[in-house]
């Protein structure tokens, strides 16, 4: 094992630096290489890598990729080499929801769409939009009455969405939320095929015969969108918000941004900015309902600031004190990391721990398994908020990742946190809920890390001074 004082790091402490000795891989199939274990058992596959070291090499058909499973080279991959990389070829082909947008584009392009979008991300516009999350929480936790039982991931994905629409786009999210929740269920699996099988090498926009559903629930959605940017160009006023932002840039040759193109970003953001936090909280319940000691501290904290059963809901100024929320929150980030596996493409030669890849090789790497690697987080599997109040051992910066790093970082971070703190700490203020029993749920790996079920819950009113515990 390596060790070295990295003065750079968070706790100037050593760690065990990426070990690339070249140690072989995991049985893969005759022809479609590791492609069929990464299908057959994504996160398995995944987790079976790290005994084979740092850098592990693979193939998928007939190319080579790199499996890596040090945070030090995935910081080589999203900060240090970001220029010498791009995005997959898989990702750019799944271009029927996604377009050309923000989250596939690279170069020039990209460039341009994250100028564009980075004004409505800023902490201090986020702060504007906190009242507005706390008042969505609000009236759809409104709707909940004692005793109900109430499908977690259902409400927090209603919660979530409305949220995305309203602070960003102006738009109510009642024709959106079927159409949504419907290419979210339907999708699924054929996204998480389209990632790991030879689907990737075909666009998503070719008319299979197994992607008659989803064309069918795109155009479904593709008329929502299309519809919110004609009402909003008719309207020619400017609300302050993202939509209005792209509806009146202009590019130095004083072109705008045509209809297409402002589709995909808007699709692009709603995708990525409600499902990924609504999984965040689904996953966050689940683990508090079953670590009630976690639940008891996170609770106890939120009556504190916000006054309990009686009290308010909270404030973008509340959020450094809610600091049990943050650790739940991060924590569940850690063992469930909605965006569970990452990859890039090098457009030149690349040299990685002392290893040169020729151009166009694929590293890909998976945060679910860089999350639970035991160097970094001791006892890995357990949830243990805790953990991130502690001076734990020295880790690497990426060894906790969730939002990824570098250029391309997650620009919705700040929005994210501060939504999933004000919504978290809202249900534990007024409600207490019981997972109902029998349920086993289990991560179900698509484009975002998903529960393979809906968990039910009843919900217990909570009455005003009514005790924490
Ligand atoms: C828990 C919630 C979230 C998680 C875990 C998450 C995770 C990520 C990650 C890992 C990336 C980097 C992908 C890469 O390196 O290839 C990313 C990018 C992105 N995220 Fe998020 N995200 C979350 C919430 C949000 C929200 C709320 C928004 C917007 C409202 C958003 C919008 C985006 C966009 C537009 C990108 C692409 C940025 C670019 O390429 O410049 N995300 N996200």
């Amino acid at each position: 094992m390596v060790v070295d004082v990295r003065a750079g790091d968070a706790k100037s402490a050593a760690y065990a630096l990426p070990d690339t000795t070249a140690r072989g891989a995991p049985p893969a199939d005759a022809f479609a290489g590791h492609l069929g274990p990464l299908n057959r058992d994504t996160l398995g596959f995944y987790e079976s890598l790290l005994p084979y070291g740092d850098l592990v090499r693979l193939r998928f058909l007939a190319w080579p990729g790199w499996a890596l499973n040090h945070p030090d080279l995935i910081e080589d991959v999203l900060v240090r080499q970001a220029a010498s990389f791009q995005k997959p070829i898989g990702l750019k082909r799944t271009r029927r929801l996604l377009g050309r947008g923000i989250l596939v584009a690279d170069g020039d392009a990209w460039r341009r769409q994250r100028r564009l979008a980075m004004p409505a991300f800023h902490r201090a516009r986020v702060a504007t939009y906190v009242s507005a999350m706390a008042g969505i929480a609000d009236a759809h936790l409104a709707q909940w009455a004692d005793g109900d039982v109430r499908g977690v991931v259902h409400e927090m994905t209603a919660i979530t969405l409305d949220i995305a629409t309203r602070t960003l786009f102006g738009a109510d999210a009642g024709p959106f939320a079927r159409a949504v929740e419907t290419i979210l269920r339907n999708s699924d699996a054929m996204v998480h095929r389209r990632l790991t099988s030879w689907e990737f090498l075909v666009p998503d926009t070719w008319p299979l015969p197994q992607y008659r559903d989803f064309h069918r629930d795109a155009k479904a959605l593709d008329e929502i969108v299309f519809g919110i940017i004609r009402q909003r160009r008719a309207a020619a006023a400017d609300t302050g918000d993202l939509l209005s932002m792209y509806l009146q840039s202009r590019d130095e040759d004083g072109s705008s941004l045509d209809d297409n193109l402002l589709r995909d970003e808007v699709m692009t953001l709603l995708l990525a900015g409600h499902d990924t936090t609504a999984l965040l909280l689904s996953w966050g319940l689940w683990l508090l309902m079953r670590h009630p000691d976690a639940e008891s501290r996170v609770r106890r904290e939120v009556d504190e600031v916000l006054g309990g059963p009686g009290g308010r809901a909270a404030t973008f100024d509340d959020l450094p004190a809610l600091r049990e929320v943050r650790f739940a929150i991060d924590e569940t980030l850690r063992l469930y990391p909605p965006a569970f596996q990452n990859s890039r493409e090098a457009t030149v030669p690349v040299t990685l721990g002392g290893v040169t890849l020729p151009a166009r090789s694929t590293v890909l790497w998976s945060t679910w398994a860089v999350h639970r690697d035991p160097r970094w987080f001791p006892d890995p599997l357990a949830f243990r908020p805790e953990r991130f109040a502690e001076a734990g051992p020295a880790r690497p910066r990426l060894a906790f990742h969730p939002f990824g790093a570098g250029p391309r970082m997650c620009i919705g971070n700040t929005f994210a946190i501060a939504e999933a703190t004000v919504v978290l700490a809202e249900v534990l203020r007024r409600f207490r809920l019981e997972v109902l029993p029998g349920q086993d749920v289990r991560p179900f790996p698509a484009f975002t890390l998903r529960l393979d079920r809906e968990v039910y819950a009843r919900v217990r009113l909570r009455l005003p001074g009514e005790a924490s515990e």
